[in-house]
């Protein structure tokens, strides 16, 4: 039987341990507990969680999707999607559409202009993903990542 997901936003401290063991387990750069918690802190309305619920009613988070929004060189509000990142074996079910769906309703509702987000050259399915919601590659940042691989600034335009 498909495996039911439901999304919603960062709630409580419990959702750190399990945010954090998914990104550590998927994700290649590692990120400092100072970062996650700059982020689910500052704009836990904008961290996004999947979960699946197990035959006793445990959840497990199996997707999630990290934003932050604020005021860009004064001018506007940015919103910057730090992290996104769905477990492998439910990859390719529409988990991450429905992310960066979610991601970016709330950063229209918080009055955002654009959204900005790094991705690995190599990484096409992020870059194919982002790319049917409009990002376009802004620029190409030299050896970006700790392996030494470049990226692109993507941007969407709202
Ligand atoms: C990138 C990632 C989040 C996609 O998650 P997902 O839930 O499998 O993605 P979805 O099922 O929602 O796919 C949405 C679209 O992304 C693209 N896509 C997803 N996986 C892809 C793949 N393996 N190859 C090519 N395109 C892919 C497709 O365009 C897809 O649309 P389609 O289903 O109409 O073809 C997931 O592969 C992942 O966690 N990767 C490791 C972490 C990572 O790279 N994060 C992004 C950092 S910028």
């Amino acid at each position: 039987m498909e495996p039911t997901v439901t999304y919603r936003t960062f709630e409580a401290e419990g959702d750190l341990d399990a945010l954090m063991d998914l990104v550590d387990k998927e994700l290649s750069e590692p990120y400092s507990i100072f970062t996650y918690r700059y982020f689910v802190c500052g704009w836990p309305q904008l961290c996004f969680l999947a979960v699946e619920r197990d035959d006793g009613g445990k959840e497990h988070c199996v997707g999630a999707l990290v934003c932050k929004a604020d005021l860009h060189k004064q001018q506007h509000m940015r919103g910057y999607v730090a992290m996104l990142v769905v477990e492998r074996r439910l990859r390719k079910r529409g988990i991450a559409k429905e992310l960066v769906n979610l991601g970016i309703q709330r950063m229209v509702e918080e009055g955002c202009r654009e959204i900005v987000l790094e991705a690995e050259v190599t990484n096409q399915a992020a870059l194919n993903l982002y790319s049917k919601f409009g990002f376009i590659r802004d620029k190409r940042l030299h050896r970006y990542y700790l392996t030494g691989t470049d990226a692109y600034r993507l941007k969407l335009s709202l």
